[in-house]
């Protein structure tokens, strides 16, 4: 194992994209961001420098952070924000974890730009449970605002109402030849090179601010063979489904020489899938397929690719039928550790809610039937606080910061598919679930059609946990249960709690420290989607959470 070094100096760069030319925060100028390569059992120090005029903290989604949680990032939850000006060494160790991840900033909306992959190569010498790929190509798909983000979403806090929709989707940064202006065009265009008969693996990234997105290849088949750095039994999808905050590592096998497709190029293409009461960014963007040896394409060739064929942005039954597809390896070499028994069980109710009109908001209410949208789970939406919550937690100064009372079922029972539901209010609060260390928590996630049924793509920090259950409906505790998978089921750090339906996760809190689980859709964590786990130490040393190391930004 190694240490690997990385510096990130943040700053303010003009790039032009849909013919806007704009100052946007990047890191080292560039954008996406760079890209981070290590080997599992490395040590990661990455030295970050805020030279922008606004906050900044860096997540390296999906990492375990274990017993580092000083260095995961989420503002205000595990550290203070690094000011303009200030600086900040993250330093942890990749523990057990292989394949893509990818890094953000976790400060307000200011990922939309500040991005890149993070990519966890096995062990040296150790292969990977699939034919070694050709080459490997990380593609983060991402959302292009022309506006600026960060005034986006102040405005939308400011109404109450929904924020305005990004402008296009991107492939590595870039929208591709389907926006036609001066300078634009065909060097807009991502581009993957492919040689006949080979397989390339894709590191696949959605880095979408609040868009569920389906991918697909015209004319290609795609094998999956990871999600969110954990192998999965190999299957292959004409269509893939990536929320926001997920990654898939796929193959994709060129055809052979022989076959006409192999001097051709084809569109490589993605478009949202959402059910959402506002609007939304209905486009779809493409990226190009392109054979060594394929004549030169003149841009407009390039527009005129024929689409491949994609589910209607609505198609909550095609979305269903791809999550049911993934299984973890469950080898000898990989075993799934699932947990066959659970000391505490929550139902959580997630969704959106409206915030009738009181005199503790700013702003006005612009919101469904003149209320501000809120989002909640257990009908509490949660408040940033002002100071960071693992701090707090360190010093056992909880007064003024957060209150252990996180409810583990929503207040009143309901019906949580049916229009309209008997149980809409919003309370607001920083409220947290503590847990010993080593209880084994059982989560059910259940959809709520407050406003509408609309999926959540719901991450947590710190831990990767087993998908055991999901379906459609309410859930029922009696049958659901029985069903679930405890054998082989996916093992990942976000997972969508689906349209008008229900997912049930397990995991091991063996992670001392304040964990966030929030919505990965941004607009719905501004509105409060997220609660914290804090997770106590164990007797043992090195079951502790360490002190914070001396360069910690300070609130
Ligand atoms: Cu990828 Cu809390 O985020």
């Amino acid at each position: 194992a190694r240490t690997r070094r990385y510096t990130f100096n943040v700053t303010m760069a003009t790039v032009t994209r849909l013919c806007v030319t704009k100052s946007i925060p990047t890191v080292n100028g560039r954008f996406p961001g760079p890209r981070i390569v290590v080997r599992e059992g490395d040590r990661l120090v990455v030295q970050v420098h805020n030279n922008i005029n606004n906050n900044v903290t860096f997540h390296w989604h999906g990492v375990r952070q274990l017993r580092s949680g000083w260095s995961d990032g989420p503002s205000f939850i595990t550290q203070c924000p690094i000011r303009p000006g200030q600086s900040y060494a993250y330093d942890f160790r990749i523990v057990g974890q292989r394949g893509t991840l990818w890094w953000h900033a976790h400060f307000s909306w200011l990922r939309a730009t500040l991005y890149g992959p993070l990519v966890i190569l096995p062990p040296r010498g150790v292969p990977y449970p699939f034919p070694k790929p050709h080459a490997e190509v990380p593609l983060m798909l991402g959302e292009w605002f022309n506006a600026d983000p960060e005034a986006v979403i102040k405005q939308a806090l400011q109404t109450g109402g929904g924020p305005n929709v990004s402008d296009a989707y991107t492939f590595n940064g870039l929208p591709g030849p389907t926006y036609n202006c001066s300078g634009g065009g065909a060097g807009d265009t991502f581009k993957l090179r492919v040689k006949p008969g080979k397989t390339y693996l894709l590191r696949l990234v959605n880095a979408a601010l609040n868009d569920e997105l389906f991918f697909a290849v015209a004319n290609h088949t795609l094998t999956v063979v990871q999600a969110d750095a954990s192998y999965v039994k190999p299957f292959t999808a004409d269509t893939l489904v990536i929320s926001p905050g997920q990654t898939m590592d796929v193959l994709l096998t060129a055809a052979a020489a022989t076959a006409p497709s192999s001097t051709a190029a084809y569109a490589i293409a993605v478009a949202p899938y959402t059910n959402t009461v506002g609007t939304f960014d209905n486009t779809t963007a493409i990226a190009v397929l392109e054979y060594y040896g394929a004549p030169p394409q003149s841009a407009a060739a390039l527009r005129n690719l024929p689409l491949p064929a994609l589910p209607l942005y609505n198609d909550t039954g095609a979305v269903a039928n791809f999550s049911a597809k993934f299984r973890s390896l469950a080898s000898a070499q990989y075993p799934a550790l699932v947990p066959r028994t659970v000391d505490r069980r929550f139902f959580f109710a997630v969704g959106l809610g409206a915030d009738p009109c009181q005199s503790r908001v700013n702003g006005t209410c612009q919101g469904p039937n003149g209320t501000r949208f809120a989002a909640t789970m257990n009908n509490v939406s949660f408040t940033m606080p002002k100071t960071s919550l693992l701090q707090a937690h360190y010093q056992r100064r909880y007064s003024g910061v957060l209150t252990a009372n996180f409810p583990g079922v929503p207040p009143t029972p309901f019906n949580y598919t049916g229009t309209p539901p008997n149980n809409t209010f919003v309370t607001h609060g920083t409220r947290v679930v503590p847990l010993s260390f080593n209880t084994t928590v059982e989560v059910v996630l259940q959809d709520t059609s407050i406003l509408g049924a609309e999926s959540h793509p719901l991450h947590l920090h710190g831990y990767d946990f087993f998908v055991v259950g999901q379906g459609f409906g309410n859930y029922d505790a009696g049958n659901d249960t029985a069903k679930y998978n405890l054998v082989d089921p996916v093992q990942r750090n976000t997972i969508s709690v689906p349209t008008a339906g229900w997912v049930a996760i397990r995991f091991v809190a063996d992670n001392p420290g304040v964990w966030i689980m929030h919505c990965h859709l941004d607009v719905h964590l501004s509105w409060g989607l997220a609660m914290a786990w804090l997770v106590n130490d164990g007797p043992l040393p090195n079951q502790k959470l360490p002190p914070p190391p001396s360069d910690i930004p300070r609130c």
